[in-house]
């Protein structure tokens, strides 16, 4: 990405060149100049040493002979001649580009050589440069349409990115009998230069563009983005499709994080910390732009349905709780209302069943009844086709009803043809229609997560004072090791952390465990200490309450059974620790995996041996503010339990959070730690204790800060 996020008007040239340009026919190069010769505002110069003229416009041999200034220079040349010709480019002090040539870094060893070279250029001249392999951009308020593709969409507030070129000459049309209008759209190519981080922050701070959505397929700056999208999405909303898997990161992994948190997850959890509402698919990606785009913000989750058959009705209801809504609970106005004006047979409650002969009147009374009730923040109103019902007039009732009035309203006419005008009429309202009430439902919800997140607060994660010297100085042990694990030899890291454990020493004699365990006061548990063996109590290698004269003997067995396990295992010792009281508090598991895309991805959960079984878990991006770490915890499904369940005392989720932040900035600080898990992190009605540790070291990166 480019860093001083300056795109300039690379959208709003007044006069462009393209460069490639050509008259023959069903080429990339002439396309590509027609599209714009035909309707673009401003002037197209086209350039090519083997023409006087390309359709009828006076022709250049090459930039420098242009004797007008250029704007935004379009490049369609043969890939051997790109970056020559991006060269000249920048000598003429041109900084708006794009290379819609193919042939770089999707194609091959050479491609890719050619790519870095592209990029060297572009640094150098300092160039917004989209591509290349884009098909190109497209600026309907000055009618440029800078692609190859056939489609012109209708004029509009939604700007659109995209990884796949394909898709958006798929979508122009598809869009245009959806009515749906578009300000910028560009075609992202490769991202040689710029990506999705600098459109999101382009337009972010542009007039014309009301609702943002993208396609793409991996995120080039993951912490950019984040930080980025968090601004964003706090002034206009973002829609995302995500599709591809990344590569995972080419390391093993060896700890419970490591096997859960893959890159799907990286990405989940960044998108909700940037506020980025995501599409599973381009349907979806077009029905939340169009609502987002047309309708009010709701000023509660709970939702008003109106009908006049039973199943559909019962088909939004059951699609409300996953879409994060509810179904309201009238006034009693409102049901007094509603009493009155329908018959005896309905259901005036929600949803509201007007019943199959329901004419218009009886569909305003309700509506006229929801719209005012300040408990209903948001309306569907569905119909299936009857006799004495016309979609025309009720269409036109519904827009009617909603001039004027801050309440969001979507509509289910269901039917094809029969509805076809009724849309039409809704369209022109700015409701939007859908068959299936789901689709409603879903939309809905986006616009209710949507004021969600420009009403949350952002406060950056707090910094504690900690002893990141020492935390290095222990982490070194690994440069002996013949692996770069560590176990509980490292406790001590959390510690300077900040980071709560119990007492205890990793001693190598039973002398030595005796003394240790004579200055602890509660029970003791005694575990083998190896970096050959990862799951200790799987060996039998955790004996916790050991009785006080049974420590010798217990330090003897520990040592027999690793020594069982595998005979030239590493022994470092055993460790005596203080025993934690399990019974009044939960096994919680806190984790860290490195994404090679995001960074330090957290997991938190409830821990113990079943964390793999049950996956109720939940990931962020550090580092983690203290609102989103209780988000974090609140996304379990067994968040519950902490707060005491079946006569359990509530445990400290206060020091549950600090704890936390603390770890959030422990993996953020120092990035040799590839790896982290605490499994358990035992949370009693008292605090948060760290029991057991695991971790990998990238030992290369031990002498660098973050
Ligand atoms: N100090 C302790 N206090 C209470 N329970 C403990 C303690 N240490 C270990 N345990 C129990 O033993 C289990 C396994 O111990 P742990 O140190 O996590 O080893 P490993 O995960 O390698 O098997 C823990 O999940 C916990 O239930
Ligand atoms: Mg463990």
């Amino acid at each position: 990405m480019k860093t001083d996020h300056q795109l300039g008007d690379l959208f709003y040239p007044e006069r462009v060149a393209v460069i490639g340009a050509t008259n023959r026919k069903e080429s990339i190069g002439r396309a590509l100049f027609e599209n714009i010769f035909n309707d673009f505002e401003g002037e197209v110069v086209p350039i090519n040493p083997n023409y006087d003229k390309v359709l009828g416009v006076k022709s250049y041999p090459d930039i420098d002979s242009v004797p007008e200034k250029i704007d935004l220079a379009i490049i369609v040349v043969p890939p051997r001649l790109v970056n020559n010709t991006l060269r000249q480019v920048g000598e003429e002090g041109i900084k708006n580009v794009v290379v819609i040539t193919a042939g770089f870094g999707e194609s091959g060893s050479k491609g890719v050589s050619r790519e870095t070279e592209l990029r060297k250029i572009a640094d150098e001249y300092n160039l917004n440069l989209v591509g290349p392999n884009s098909l190109g951009l497209l600026s309907t308020s000055v009618k440029l349409n800078a692609t190859f593709g056939p489609e012109k969409p209708l004029e509009g507030s939604v700007s659109f990115m995209s990884q796949s070129g394909a898709l958006i000459t798929a979508v122009l049309d598809w869009a245009r009998d959806r009515g749906i209008g578009f300000h910028n759209i560009v075609s992202l190519g490769n991202k040689a230069v710029l990506d999705e981080t600098d459109f999101l922050s382009a337009w972010e701070n542009e007039s014309g563009t009301s609702v943002i959505i993208a396609y793409l397929e991996g995120i080039e700056d993951g912490s950019e983005f984040i930080s980025t999208a968090r601004s964003t999405t706090k002034r206009k909303p973002v829609v995302m499709v995500k599709s591809g898997r990344t590569e995972a990161a080419a390391r093993a992994v060896s700890s419970h994080t490591g096997t859960l948190a893959g890159s799907e997850q990286a990405y989940q959890a960044a998108l909700k910390q940037a506020g980025v509402l995501r599409a599973n698919n381009v349907e979806t990606l077009f029905d939340f732009a169009e609502v987002l785009r047309k309708q009010p913000l709701p000023q509660n989750n709970e939702v008003g349905i109106v009908t006049n058959a039973g199943g559909p009705g019962i088909m939004a209801t059951d699609a409300l709780e996953g879409a994060g809504l509810s179904l309201a609970s009238f006034s009693d106005e409102t049901l007094m209302k509603l009493d009155s004006s329908l018959p005896n047979e309905s259901s005036i409650y929600n949803p509201v069943d007007v019943l199959g002969d329901a004419g218009l009147d009886r569909y305003r009374k309700v509506i006229l009844a929801l719209i005012d009730d300040p408990q209903v923040g948001a309306i569907i109103t569905i119909s299936y086709p009857s006799a004495v019902l016309s979609y025309d007039e009720l269409a036109k009732e519904l827009v009617e009803v909603q001039k004027n009035r801050e309440k969001p309203m979507v509509s289910c006419l269901m039917g094809g043809s029969r509805v076809k005008f009724a849309v039409d009429i809704l369209q022109s309202g700015d409701i939007p229609n859908y068959f299936d009430p789901e689709r409603a439902v879903k939309s809905l919800g986006a616009l209710n997560r949507y004021r969600d997140i420009k009403e949350r607060e952002y406060y950056p994660p707090e910094t504690f004072s900690v002893n990141k010297t020492r935390a290095l100085e222990i982490l070194s042990q690994v440069e002996t090791r013949k692996n770069n694990r560590l176990g509980v030899e490292a406790m001590d890291l959390l510690e300077t952390y900040g980071i709560s454990i119990p007492k205890g020493e990793i001693v190598e004699d039973p002398e030595r465990a005796t003394e240790v365990a004579s200055n602890i006061e509660g029970k003791i548990v005694m575990k083998i200490v190896s970096p050959d063996i990862l799951h200790k109590s799987d060996i039998g290698g955790v004996k916790v309450n050991v009785a006080r004269d049974k420590i010798r003997e217990e330090y003897e067995d520990l040592i027999v059974r690793a020594r069982n396990y595998q005979p030239d295992a590493t022994i470092l010792g055993v460790q005596i620790q203080e025993m934690t009281d399990i019974d009044t508090g939960v096994e919680t598991i806190l984790g860290m995996n490195r994404d090679p895309q995001f960074g330090p991805v957290l997991m938190f959960g409830l821990g113990g041996i079943f964390v793999e079984v049950l996956e109720d878990v939940s990931f962020r991006i550090a580092p983690i503010s203290e609102s989103e770490v209780r988000e974090m915890i609140n996304d379990l499904k067994s968040s519950p339990l902490l707060r005491g369940a079946r006569g359990k005392k509530p445990v400290n989720i206060d020091s549950l959070v600090e704890t936390m932040q603390r770890f959030s900035q422990l993996v953020s600080d120092i990035p040799a730690v590839l790896e982290l898990d605490i499994n358990p992190l035992v949370v009693t009605p008292e605090e948060a204790k760290a029991i057991d540790l695991r971790l990998t070291v990238d030992e290369e990166r031990l002498g660098y800060e973050s």
